[in-house]
């Protein structure tokens, strides 16, 4: 990476189709007369050679009109809002869409709400950015293809490995920005530049207070979703952050820090994020978690798991050496996740034997054969079921006939 050329040839990290892609929107572009820019995470990271696919396309005029012009060249359909002068450009023949954006600045009525947008060069939507090294666009219609516009010096920075405000009051304006800043240090190994880290004080962190629980929580998820999360939730447990967000958010337990980088072993779902905010909140009392959801704007599924894995832990000393069909009676209504990060905190060893067993355990017999017996249908119907379920789990039926037998004892105690 050099910082002197102003042409970017090496576009070799590119899919060769998104290449094609890019150049097809470009020539449109250039027959409009649009001047069309790459913008954002797509430069830093063609820049810093790192493979990059998602565009953040910036047309300097009308993204709508642009969008039109594109449906009609190509198909596909067009989805405008008029309001952001945006559109969506659903691409024909695939189920792909692309964001077509109109450069524009922002103007912020109150620190941490959302900006008013209005239309304006491109080298003003790169003003309004958040770090210089996202503050970089590559114009691409016609013969500008390649053109790095840089008013703010970010390439240099990302040489330097270097993250930087553009303002003193980027982070008051938004303090999204704050964790934004922390996942780049613990993505790129960047360092926060002095004055910048100094911009994350009292002031700035103040402001988190106001922010929407669906936006801080969006902000944590992407955190866990990282390769580096729990160098980020150090830093930003040290920070101060978690305070701002809710007075009873722990620092993340450094013992815990091994398993968010897990490795499948189950057929379970996993997802980084759950198991994240699993572990993190597993050891406060109840009536902590549920306030702390509710500030995060959990889904009612989220917070279930979230709460489960809390009393299953608690639970835990009382359940050890039961029987396989007392931990099932225990387990059965809890989520699947829940239980196996218990177990990955715990290593009870009838939590794995749970998952990876004993929730597949049926008896042979079931709901039609009772009926065939001329058993009416009831609660006595699952009462029977589940004690033929529990002696197969606890080693007291060792074949079919066995449970044949025991259903006739049981059908003559109804
Ligand atoms: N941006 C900003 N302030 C924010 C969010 C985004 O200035 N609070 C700008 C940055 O220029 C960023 C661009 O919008 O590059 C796109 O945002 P996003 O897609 O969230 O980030 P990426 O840069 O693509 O980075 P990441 O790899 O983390 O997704």
């Amino acid at each position: 990476m050099t910082t002197g050329s102003r042409f970017i040839t090496d576009f070799g990290l590119i899919l060769p189709e998104r290449l094609d892609l890019l150049k097809q929107i470009a020539s449109v572009a250039a027959s409009q007369s649009l001047p069309l820019f790459v913008v954002g995470g797509f430069v830093r990271d063609l820049l810093l050679h790192h493979s990059v696919n998602d565009f953040d396309l910036v047309v300097e005029g009308d993204a709508i009109h642009f969008g039109n012009a594109l449906v009609r060249k190509y198909g596909g359909k067009l989805t405008p809002h008029q309001k952001f002068h945006t559109a969506i450009w659903h691409l024909p023949n695939t189920s792909e869409t692309l964001d077509l954006i109109t450069a524009r600045k922002e103007t912020y009525l109150a620190p941490g709400a959302l900006p008013t947008v209005t239309p304006a060069t491109m080298e003003d939507d790169l003003r309004r950015r958040d770090f210089t090294v996202n503050a970089m666009a590559i114009r691409i219609d016609g013969g500008h293809f390649g053109e790095l516009l840089d008013p703010l010096n970010g390439r240099a920075d990302l040489e330097n490995k270097i993250i930087r405000v553009l303002h003193p009051k980027s982070f008051v304006e938004d303090p999204t920005r704050i964790f934004r800043a922390i996942r780049y240090e613990g993505r790129y190994s960047f360092t926060l530049e002095p004055a910048t880290l100094s911009l994350i004080n009292s002031e700035s962190i103040s402001v988190i207070m106001r922010l929407s629980g669906e936006r801080i929580r969006h902000e944590l998820d992407l955190v866990f979703e990282e390769e580096n999360s729990s160098q980020m939730l150090l830093r930003a447990g040290k920070l101060g952050l978690f305070n701002a967000i809710h007075p009873k958010l722990p620092m993340f337990n450094p013992d815990y820090f091994v398993f968010l980088e897990i490795d499948p072993i189950l057929d379970i779902p996993m997802s980084r994020m759950e198991i994240g905010y699993m572990l993190w909140f597993m050891d406060l009392m109840e009536d902590d978690i549920l306030s702390i959801a509710r500030r995060l704007d959990f889904s009612s599924d989220m917070t279930h798991s979230v709460w489960a894995v809390s009393q299953l832990k608690k639970s835990l000393p009382f359940l050890v050496n039961s029987r396989p069909s007392v931990w099932s009676l225990a387990l059965e209504n809890l989520p699947l996740l829940s239980i196996y990060v218990v177990y990955l905190v715990s290593r009870e060893s009838a939590l794995l034997d749970y998952l990876s067993i004993w929730r597949h355990v049926k008896p042979h017999t079931t709901g039609d054969d009772l009926k065939a017996r001329g058993l009416t249908p009831g609660p006595r119907f699952g009462e029977i079921l589940s004690q033929l379920r529990a002696a197969w789990l606890d080693g007291d039926l060792e074949s079919a006939q066995q449970e044949q037998d025991m259903l006739e004892r049981l059908i003559k105690l109804n």
